[in-house]
């Protein structure tokens, strides 16, 4: 996505406020993203919004003092993607019958749709949805090959539940992704396991780690942004599972360990971000353990996934995380030999930006060879895509 250019253009309903977060995502991913509103839309949300978020002012009038008269034109041929979140019955109607009245209908009309994908995100009431002037002008936008969005079923901003919401910004930037093509990784079939797991002492209480998840997520989201299968096993976390993943929750080391061997014979790479408990305590009581003067607890070895993985490897590329606080290199390199491991990602958790619970991660990367690769701190979202880029070539051999 980097470096793609998008027109997104907001026209006036209440979820004009969920195109800001969409917008945030795209420039995130790397994109140069252009907002174009209607008037109707600056009624929900100030373009300062927008132009806050893209870095770049707001177009929204066709006769704008200090403008070319042929911006439309110029916004029109500048574009490798445009999208309409959200788009309303009446602006579709527009799209739909060729009318040109303002500065966003007229962009879409004067935009080459065999050169430049177009998304609309409908957005409306469950009626207005329905209505056959509206369904008939989708039919025909559909036919044309326009793309569309097609609104989720929920509650709706007049207080009705049914079909009519626009979809989330998450489930919009996938499917501007997968708009761009199939990518590199289309075919294959991802494992990320992600979290920590807990390993309950009693009905109320567990052990467990920092992990928030984050790290695995971005590595899950990255990968299915590359038309990868994704199947994300995850810990508890409070994070929202990325659009179009296969997503298996699970609590113990145990249950990660049971989904794990269940997918590994039909995967093709193993990414093991998750920070599984070790040990978990021998008996969990029944009731919750009362206070005493001390309380001795037993301890018991969870499986070690990824070694059992990488003693059943076959065609599997297997990549391992190795949290440390010392000596990072010496473990991550013996984690790679017991664990028949391909790659490691060695994190050294102590850094300040690194490890758990961050948006960012500095790592080094151990290859097969001996080699040692060391990257600069950066979004786990970016740490996702490099990883990938480096298996990519480490599969090729
Ligand atoms: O979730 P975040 O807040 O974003 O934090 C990210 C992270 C710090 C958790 C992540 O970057 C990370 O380093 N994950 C690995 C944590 C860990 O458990 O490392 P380890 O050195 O203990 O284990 C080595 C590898 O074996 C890991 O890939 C782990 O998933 C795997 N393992 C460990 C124990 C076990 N019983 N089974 C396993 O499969």
């Amino acid at each position: 996505m980097q470096g793609k250019k998008i027109i997104v253009g907001i026209s006036g309903g209440i979820a004009a406020y969920k195109s800001a977060e969409m917008v945030r995502l795209l420039v995130k991913e790397g994109c140069s993203v252009q907002a174009v509103m209607t008037a109707s839309a600056m009624s929900f949300v100030a373009p300062l919004t927008f132009s806050t978020l893209t870095g770049r002012p707001v177009y929204h009038d066709l006769f704008a003092e200090r403008q070319a008269s042929t911006v439309h034109i110029d916004l029109a041929r500048w574009p490798d993607l445009v999208i309409v979140a959200p788009a309303t019955a009446n602006f579709i109607a527009k799209v739909a019958h060729g009318l040109a009245d303002d500065l966003l209908s007229t962009v879409l009309l004067a935009v080459r749709l065999e050169e430049c994908p177009i998304i609309l995100a409908p957005a409306m009431n469950t009626a207005m949805f329905h209505n056959w002037a509206v369904k008939e002008n989708l039919a025909l936008l559909r036919r044309r090959g326009y793309i569309l969005a097609d609104p989720a079923s929920g509650e709706l901003a007049c207080g009705e539940v049914g079909e009519g919401r626009m979809l989330e910004p998450e489930q919009l930037l996938a499917l501007i992704v997968r708009t761009f093509g199939p990518g590199d990784y289309a075919g294959e079939t991802v494992l990320v396991t992600a979290g920590p797991t807990r390993e309950a002492l009693d009905p109320v209480r567990y052990l467990s780690n920092h992990s928030s998840g984050r790290m695995g997520y971005a590595l899950a989201r990255a990968a299915s942004q590359r038309g990868a299968r994704v199947i994300l096993i995850s810990g508890p976390t409070s994070l929202e599972p990325p659009p179009d993943v296969e997503f298996y929750p699970v609590t113990t080391a145990r249950e990660m360990f049971a989904l794990a061997l269940k997918f590994f014979p039909d995967v093709d790479i193993v990414i093991k971000a998750a920070a599984v408990a070790d040990y978990r305590p021998e008996l969990q009581a029944e009731q919750k353990i009362k206070k005493g003067e001390a309380l001795e607890l037993k301890l018991v070895r969870n499986p070690d996934i990824l070694e059992e993985l990488g003693k059943r490897k076959e065609k599997q590329f297997l990549v391992g995380f190795a949290a440390e606080t010392a000596e990072l290199l010496t473990h991550a390199r013996e984690k790679m030999e017991r664990k028949n491991l391909d790659l490691v990602v060695a994190n050294d958790v102590t850094r300040e930006g690194a490890g758990f619970n961050t948006e960012t991660n500095i790592v080094q990367l151990l290859y097969r060879d001996g080699g040692v690769e060391e990257f600069p701190l950066m979004s786990k979202l970016e740490l996702a895509h490099q990883l990938l880029d480096r298996i990519k070539v480490c599969r090729r051999g």
